[in-house]
């Protein structure tokens, strides 16, 4: 698969079994990844001893996973945590966290045998009462990638984007489970005081959320996904904002969703989804 010149790089890197954790991955987490190594690549073989960037480059994970997972047809590819570990440049942190004990370990184990090995640390549990402990890792005067990528839309809360981006200069990419979750359990999403809520800060979404005409999949994902970017813009100060949906054939199972304060970092991001995830030149 053409995705970058590193891509096979990093697959060879993890092909002998390690005798770790190594969980069935599926085509559409396939595409997420080769987005995300490809964003990192970008960011960090432009950034990596910028002097703006005094602290490096950092990466955040705030939903880990072990590391590597295996394909259908038994390819070993690097999860989240790995592919930041193996970046062109290295990055000057690496914090991960995941609330599964055994997905934890296996990913601390598999960061420890790199070369840049220093600069990580994996917490065990929840990220969402961690995160203070996991910024607080990050180096002053860092860029950082912070990675949100849970497989539920509950996990992601307001107040984990508000403690990120008060302590550090972060670009955000989350996972927003689009078909995965928010619509087959919206009912239950949307009741007062719920999860909805806690993703968005409160309930004012509410009111225009009451005129919209249709529930339909792609108008009630697309009015959360603005929603949480319009917030993001007024109480967080982000600035550009992407979406690159995740799924096979013309099924969106997911959308990655980007947001920086910096036209540069979008300009990473959109270069990082300028090809689809075969490396073929998308046609927009
Ligand atoms: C989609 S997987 C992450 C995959 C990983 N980012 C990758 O791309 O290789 C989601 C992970 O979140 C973990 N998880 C679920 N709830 C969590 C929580 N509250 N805090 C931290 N991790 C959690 C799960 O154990 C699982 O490993």
């Amino acid at each position: 698969m053409a995705v970058t010149d590193r891509w096979p790089e990093l697959l060879e890197a993890v092909r002998e079994d390690d005798s770790l954790l190594c969980p069935p991955i599926k085509p559409h987490t396939l595409h997420k990844l080769t987005f995300l190594h490809r964003y990192i690549d970008i960011t960090t073989t432009a950034m990596v001893g910028n002097p703006h960037w005094p602290g490096g480059v950092a990466y955040l994970d705030l939903f880990c996973g072990p590391g590597i997972g295996v394909t259908k047809s038994g390819t070993r590819v690097p999860g989240s945590p790995l592919i930041a570990g193996m970046s062109k440049k290295p990055m000057s942190a690496i914090v991960c966290c995941d609330l599964d004990e055994e997905r934890a370990e296996a990913c601390k184990r598999r960061l420890d045998r790199l070369a840049n090995s220093k600069t990580s640390s994996v917490l065990h549990g929840d990220s969402v009462q961690l995160v203070e402990r996991l910024v607080s890792k990050v180096p002053t005067g860092a860029l950082t990638i912070a990675l949100i990528d849970p497989f539920k839309l509950e996990l992601i809360q307001f107040d984990v984007f508000r403690t990120i981006a008060s302590r550090c200069r972060a670009d955000l990419i989350f996972l927003f489970a689009d078909s995965m979750d928010l619509n087959r359990h919206y009912q239950q999403y949307i009741q007062p005081g719920n999860r909805i809520d806690r993703m968005l800060g409160d309930g004012e979404w509410r009111s225009s959320f009451d005129e919209l005409d249709t529930h339909a999949e792609e108008v009630l994902c697309g009015f959360f996904r603005s929603h949480l970017e319009d917030r993001l813009r007024r109480e967080l100060d982000y600035q550009f904002f992407g979406q690159r949906a995740i799924g096979t054939g013309n099924r969106r199972y997911y959308t990655l969703m980007f947001a920086s304060k910096s036209e540069r970092g979008f300009d990473f991001w959109h270069k990082a989804c300028a090809k689809d995830a075969d490396g073929q030149q998308e046609l927009f």
